[in-house]
């Protein structure tokens, strides 16, 4: 049972959020520490948070404000980023190297924000040192406010499916095998929510192990939400038998389409919604297989989880649903390009999407981003951006900008790739606050590579096989381009993305694949607003310090005891919820 001092807490965040302006405020308290876990077999320490792997969803509303207070039990120092949010004018809580010092082993941080104006379907995860590949991750549901209908019908409930490939080399062993140069080779295997997969092949896969089954009724539709929080690897993704109707990705509500199956790339999040309308007869396979991969020599690294009606009749059997051809890029161009925003629909607010005509706005700024494989510079093996692979600054940049340090980064990242030799610097892209951005990524790569960024959702408006020059542009959509935060670009191809540049701060522009983010494919975009009125977010009072700023650091250790400080279990935040949405109903 909660205590009194509970309740009395309680009262004081419904007067707080009152005051605020009524946007509920939930808070969660979490430990991220190892856990053992044996997904393939094999014993692991994987990354998890409560001492749950995955980690706890962070099931929200638009608008709420969210305080979290992370305590770092591993070994080293930690951050989590929130792929997806876009903390308006409030950078200081992206969690990435540029914009925060990390919470050094044994310390905690408590973040606070609030997920403004957005709807839909993202996830968390740690974002340094190749953590990722240990786990830590979850996910993030931002639901819509009651006032804003669903653009269909409401879903009987919700599934969250994270599709992961997977090694059991440990994230440390694997930053090093990257690098040096090594490649991370065939995954060990594919896991959906950290399970590995049910024994689709009796030569291939050992029995025994547990696998991943999701409990459906008959006749009930299921909002799916699907991440691919992985490594490196696209990943198709598919139900025997069932359509995947695509309603959301990232944020975005799509123009409702049917699809057998769907390539999520590496940080990319889907919804579908999915009708238990086959007859029971036997449980049916959900498939997470990679692409563009010789599916032969792969097959081991495929994810099966089991879809079983509660009047199933038998197990399911046979060969799994048939994948895409292995090397059809076209095909997967093709299905990326059907993905459009539904212009009609309202999301956070209650104008539609399409009211925000991106195709009528002048493009300010035009940056041509080519990647590159891994290369040797100054012997070390890196990955590039225009030449440039990103050095993480021992200060921060958001901090250096805030307190005036000069010669932490240069503003001088180039508008495309220059006749020079590759090189490892801090060079950050100077956004034109208001602007519009056009970015076109050009991948040298041979394999997929997938780009994000932080504080914003862009349009995706083209993309195709070669190489961009600007008779591209003919080719754009300039109407339903679905906007979202992290897209494909395949091999030898480009995909062209444009930014309002409407969010103050610093910003992350980076390589999803972990492999290329590690070696330096990375850079930040400075969006700064000269207009007084509407400033950024001020220096959060708890502010972590490092670097040049370490002087003001108080060692942590000597302030913060983990083991006897009261803390608020996941249960009683639920119900700490569930009594702000019931005062907040109350007093308005
Ligand atoms: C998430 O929150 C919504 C709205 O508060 C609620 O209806 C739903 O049941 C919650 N989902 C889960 C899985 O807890
Ligand atoms: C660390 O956690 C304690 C409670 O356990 C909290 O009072 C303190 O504010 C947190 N520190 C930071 C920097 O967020
Ligand atoms: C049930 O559906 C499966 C797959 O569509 C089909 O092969 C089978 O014949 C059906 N069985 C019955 C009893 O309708
Ligand atoms: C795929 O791998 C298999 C076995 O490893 C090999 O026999 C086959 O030639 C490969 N196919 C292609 C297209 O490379
Ligand atoms: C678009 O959204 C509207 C809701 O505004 C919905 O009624 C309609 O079915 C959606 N259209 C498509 C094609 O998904
Ligand atoms: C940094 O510079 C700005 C403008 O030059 C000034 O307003 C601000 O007070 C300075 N901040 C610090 C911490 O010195
Ligand atoms: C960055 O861009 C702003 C305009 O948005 C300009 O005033 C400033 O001089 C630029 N800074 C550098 C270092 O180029
Ligand atoms: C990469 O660039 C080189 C030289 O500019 C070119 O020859 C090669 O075809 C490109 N490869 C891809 C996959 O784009």
């Amino acid at each position: 049972m909660p205590s009194s001092g509970f309740f009395n807490l309680v009262i004081l965040l419904c007067s707080l959020g009152v005051a605020l302006g009524g946007d509920p405020y939930v808070f969660f308290d979490w430990t991220v520490s190892y856990v053992t876990a044996s997904p393939l077999g094999v014993k692991q320490q994987v990354i998890g948070i409560n001492g749950e792997f995955p980690g706890p969803i962070l099931n929200v509303t638009t608008n709420w404000n969210v305080v979290i207070n992370v305590k770092n039990h591993l070994d080293e120092p930690l951050l989590l980023t929130w792929n997806g949010i876009q903390h308006r004018k409030n950078s200081w809580q992206d969690g990435v190297s540029g914009t925060n010092c990390p919470i050094q082993a044994g310390w905690n941080w408590t973040y606070e924000f609030q997920v403004k104006d957005q709807i839909g379907s993202f996830f968390y995860f740690p974002s340094l040192n190749f953590q990722r590949a240990s786990g830590g991750y979850g996910g993030i549901t931002i639901n819509n406010r009651a006032v804003i209908p669903l653009p269909f019908a409401v879903p009987d409930a919700d599934i969250t499916l994270f599709i992961t490939d997977w090694y059991t080399k440990s994230h440390k062993e694997l930053r090093k095998d990257v690098e040096s140069g090594t490649s991370l080779g065939i995954p060990d295997g594919v896991l959906i929510n950290g399970i590995g997969p049910f024994r689709f092949d009796e030569g291939l896969i050992k029995g025994g192990n547990p696998f991943l089954t999701v409990n459906v009724e008959q006749g009930k539709t299921y909002r799916f939400r699907v991440h691919n929080v992985g490594i490196s690897t696209s990943l198709n993704f598919r139900i025997q038998n069932h359509n995947l109707l695509l309603v959301e990705t990232e944020g975005s509500y799509t123009v409702q389409q049917n699809y057998a199956n769907m390539d999520i790339h590496v940080g990319q999040s889907f919804s579908f919604l999915v009708t238990m309308d086959q007859n029971a007869s036997s449980d049916y396979y959900i498939v997470a297989s990679p692409r563009f991969v010789n599916s032969s020599s792969w097959a081991r690294a495929t994810g099966v989880a089991i879809l079983h009606y509660s009047n199933s009749q038998g197990p399911a059997s046979g060969p799994l649903p048939d994948p895409p051809n292995d090397y059809d890029a076209y095909f997967s161009m093709n299905q990326a390009r059907s993905i459009r925003w539904n212009v009609s629909a309202g999301a956070a607010r209650p104008n539609p999407q399409g009211s925000f005509k991106y195709g009528e706005i002048t493009v300010t700024d035009v940056y041509v981003i080519l990647n590159r494989p891994a290369e040797l510079i100054n012997g070390k093996w890196r990955t590039t951006l225009n030449g440039i692979s990103y050095l993480p600054p021992s200060t921060p940049l958001k901090l250096a900008q805030q307190f005036n340090i000069s010669g932490v980064y240069k503003l001088d990242f180039p508008t495309k790739l220059m006749n020079r030799p590759a090189k490892v610097d801090t060079s950050l892209i100077n956004g034109t606050f208001k602007g519009f951005m056009e970015i076109i990524f050009q991948n040298n790569d041979s394999t997929v590579q997938n780009y994000h960024l932080d504080g914003y959702a862009f349009f995706v408006v083209g993309m195709d096989i070669g190489v961009w020059t600007e008779n591209s542009r003919s080719t754009y959509n300039k109407w339903d381009g679905v906007a979202r935060s992290t897209t494909q670009v395949f091999p030898g191809a480009w995909t062209a993305i444009l930014v309002p540049l409407d969010n103050s701060g610093i910003w992350n522009l980076r390589a999803q694949n972990l492999d290329s983010w590690y070696l330096g494919q990375e850079v930040y975009v400075s969006v700064v607003n000269t207009e007084v009125d509407q400033s950024e977010a001020p220096l959060p009072d708890n502010i972590i310090y490092c670097g040049l700023l370490s002087s003001l650091q108080k060692d942590q250790a000597q302030r913060v005891k983990f083991s006897s400080a009261p803390s608020i279990s996941r249960s009683s935040s639920t119900i700490l919820v569930m009594l702000i949405i019931a005062c907040g109903a109350f007093i308005g």
